[in-house]
């Protein structure tokens, strides 16, 4: 699809990567781009139209389409990441609010805005996945789960709206540098770079967007994760946990 003349929402618009996608798609000259955000006075990005939404609220998710009817690209971007254990974690809270964001929070979006995106001639989503979409890391492994289930939405939801057109992107993508790998001491990517990249695929046709050389070693690596991808991960873990005893 065309970016140029479309009509975007972006959620999370207010900071981070979503700030920089509102950014690109307004230089991309889409005709209107919403910019959601739980408190939409922090949506500043020139050009950008503010609305409140937090997307684990399905009534507010279902108000919001019905304001938005000329939606034609959404950009399911909102996300939170607790750095939270399986085993470890005092309790589920940390769980609990990742899966009912990133995982629930998706799915209401995509359910929500697919007849908007259908009225408008089908139009695309993007979901914002990561690289713990295809394995599990102890660092943040419940917020991985949130991700593996949420690119399983994206490849269902694909499926289930090609008949009325609409495309459906997943991106994955390593360390970003945004207020969430803030405590990261890794290789990051530009969220510039991520934005760019997604919106050449939007455009290109393409479903799937791998941001960076670990993010398509890994999922490259798939067919053999247990000789490849986990061994590191388990050496690691074990080092932390021996450092932290
Ligand atoms: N940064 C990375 O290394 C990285 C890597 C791979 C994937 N990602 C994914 O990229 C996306 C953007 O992350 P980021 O790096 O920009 O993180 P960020 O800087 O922490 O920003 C997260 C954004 O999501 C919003 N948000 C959180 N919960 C929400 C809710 N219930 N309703 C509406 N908005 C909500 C936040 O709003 P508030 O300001 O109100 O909190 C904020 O705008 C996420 O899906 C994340 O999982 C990030």
């Amino acid at each position: 699809m065309r970016i140029a003349g479309s009509v975007a929402l972006v959620s999370g618009a207010n900071r981070g990567l979503g700030q920089v996608y509102a950014r690109e798609l307004v230089h991309r000259g889409a005709a209107k781009v919403y910019g959601a955000a739980r408190n939409p006075a922090a949506v500043t990005e020139p050009g950008v139209t503010p609305i409140a939404l937090d997307i684990t609220d399905p009534h507010r998710v279902a108000e919001v389409a019905g304001q938005c009817p000329d939606v034609s690209l959404l950009v399911n971007n909102a996300g939170v990441l607790k750095y939270s254990t399986f085993t470890s974690a005092p309790d589920l809270t940390a769980a609990r609010l990742e899966m009912e964001t990133n995982y629930f929070g998706t799915l209401s979006m995509c359910r929500a805005f697919a007849p908007v995106l259908a009225a408008n001639g089908g139009g695309a989503i993007v979901n914002m996945l990561s690289v713990t979409s295809f394995y599990s890391n102890p660092f943040n492994a419940s917020y991985g789960a949130t991700k593996a289930a949420g690119w399983s939405l994206t490849n269902g939801v694909r499926v289930e709206l090609h008949h009325q057109g609409t495309k459906v992107v997943g991106v994955h993508a390593g360390f970003i540098d945004t207020d969430m790998a803030a405590l990261v001491d890794a290789p990051e990517d530009s969220p510039e770079s991520v934005a760019q990249q997604v919106f050449d695929a939007v455009e290109g046709g393409q479903v799937e967007v791998l941001c960076d050389d670990r993010t398509r070693f890994i999922k490259a690596s798939l067919p053999r994760d247990h000789e490849l991808i986990y061994p590191p991960v388990q050496k690691l873990w074990d080092l932390a946990f021996k450092g932290s005893r």
